[in-house]
């Protein structure tokens, strides 16, 4: 099939190339001619396993295009997928005008029948407007019809996730769409889901928001853990071996971050309080993220008592391992705080330093070239982002060359036996009450 995707972001760049690479002929448009550029080029402006080489491999056989025309972009594809960013506003709601600018651009360009498919994670309700928008500056006459087709991708795994997902969502209403995209991910091995267009953007929001909520949920567990001298990752193994609930995102840590769950949560509080029928729940859920990190920081301070002037080492820019992504990082709000206390921080990161450098902390931080440099010297080491790397250094050189042996494991990443073993006083997240002394 011959597909558009309208947005070479991290959504529409994947979803395009993971499309072609099942055999589709794509045409990814982004209004970014220095993107386009670099994508033409075979590079990709972000650190995604396995993405580059799948965009390079589509691109040599044609099967991967890209172009800045939105016109060229609608006249190529049966399908065209909007993936475009849906920024937050300041009160939590979402900022549509790109979706909206998007759809009156492929209006103007619409000759014959589209099916126009909302990728990107938008409020319910978005896909009547987007189908209004569009009827109101079409040609008269000619035919088209909305799609909701929310995605799923996390970063990090973002092709695997694309191309072996748990499910795949369709909303829409008309059988000519719907065929049409039964069409599109016929390749695929997963169970379709086919839902009205009102349903499937609401399932986006509320599995991010569930998602959300069960961090949240062991997060507050790993407090009482704290206080009871219990063990939040035992905890987390005997309450997830219920095959109800489930292992996965039941990880304690210094709370989510990244350009989904904080922006998606807000957006859905906003929605739900627009419709009417405010959700106290995920209130709470944003309650808990931020008093979780707020209690990281000071235990910290507890520990070393004044930060200013300390040398203290963070291992991890990123929101999360496996990729280069900055924004919203948990890892980037504690140097911030950190720094802001004046702290003389020393950061490694093995993919997120170049972004970081882009950001106003940055300036008032040093970076190393491993985890050792950045921890030579430290009186406390703070593991903010759980990259598998940081698990195998060397806990005798570690303890060497650090000026004081205090670890703050923002990620449960270390053994704490272990950590104890080479002398170090560790801290991790809902690991009972470990002694920490004061510098
Ligand atoms: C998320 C959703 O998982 C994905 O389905 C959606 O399409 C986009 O948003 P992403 O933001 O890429 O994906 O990363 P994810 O792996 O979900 O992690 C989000 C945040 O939660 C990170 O800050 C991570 O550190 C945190 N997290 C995750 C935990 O603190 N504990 C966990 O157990 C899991």
């Amino acid at each position: 099939m011959k597909l558009t995707i309208i947005g070479s972001g991290y959504v529409g760049l994947t979803t395009g190339a993971c499309l072609a690479e099942v055999g589709h002929h794509v045409m990814c448009v982004d209004n970014d001619a220095r993107k386009i550029e670099t994508l033409l080029a075979g590079k990709i402006p972000i650190y995604e396993p396995g993405l580059e080489n799948m965009v390079r491999k589509n691109v040599v056989s044609k099967r991967l295009q890209f172009t800045t025309s939105t016109e060229e972009g609608v006249n190529f594809g049966e399908v065209i997928f909007i993936a475009v960013p849906t920024p937050p506003q300041p009160d939590g709601s979402v900022d549509l005008s790109f979706i909206e600018k998007v759809a009156r651009e492929i209006a103007v360009c619409l000759d014959s029948y589209r099916v126009i498919v909302d990728k990107s994670t938008v409020p319910v309700k978005t896909g009547e407007r987007v189908a209004h928008t569009i009827r109101r500056y079409a040609k008269a006459g000619v035919e088209f019809d909305v799609v909701s087709n929310p995605e799923f991708l996390r970063e990090g795994s973002a092709v695997d996730d694309l191309m072996n997902p748990d499910r795949i969502v369709i909303g829409g209403n008309s059988d000519r769409a719907l065929a049409l995209m039964q069409k599109v991910y016929e390749p695929f091995v997963a169970p379709v889901l086919v839902t009205d267009i009102n349903s499937a953007e609401l399932i986006k929001h509320a599995a991010n928001s569930f998602l959300a909520l069960k961090i949240s949920y062991i997060n507050a567990v790993s407090e009482i853990c704290e206080v009871s001298g219990a063990d939040v990752e035992k905890v987390a193994e005997g309450i997830g071996m219920d095959k109800r609930i489930g292992r996965s995102f039941l990880n304690a840590g210094l709370g989510y971050g990244g350009s989904c769950f904080p922006k998606d949560i807000a957006a859905f509080i906003a929605i739900a309080e627009q419709l009417g029928t405010p959700f106290t729940l995920l209130k709470e859920v944003q309650n808990i993220n931020t008093h979780q990190f707020t209690r990281f920081l000071d235990a910290v301070r507890e520990a070393l008592w004044v930060l200013k002037e300390k040398k203290i080492a963070v291992w991890g820019l990123s929101f999360k391992p496996n990729t280069d992504d900055v924004r919203s990082s948990v890892a980037v709000n504690i140097v911030e705080a950190l720094v802001a206390e004046g702290a003389d921080v020393t950061a490694y990161d093995p993919k997120a330093m170049e972004k970081f450098k882009d950001l106003p902390v940055s300036a008032k931080v040093k970076l190393a070239e491993s985890p050792l440099e950045a921890a030579r010297g430290a009186e406390a080491l703070i593991i903010a982002t759980e990259w598998a790397d940081f698990a195998s250094v060397d806990l005798a050189e570690l303890r060497n060359i650090m000026r004081a042996p205090l670890i703050f494991d923002g990620r449960n990443l270390l053994d704490p036996t272990a950590a104890q073993a080479y002398g170090f006083q560790y801290r991790g997240i809902g690991r009972g009450t470990l002694p920490v002394a004061q510098g």
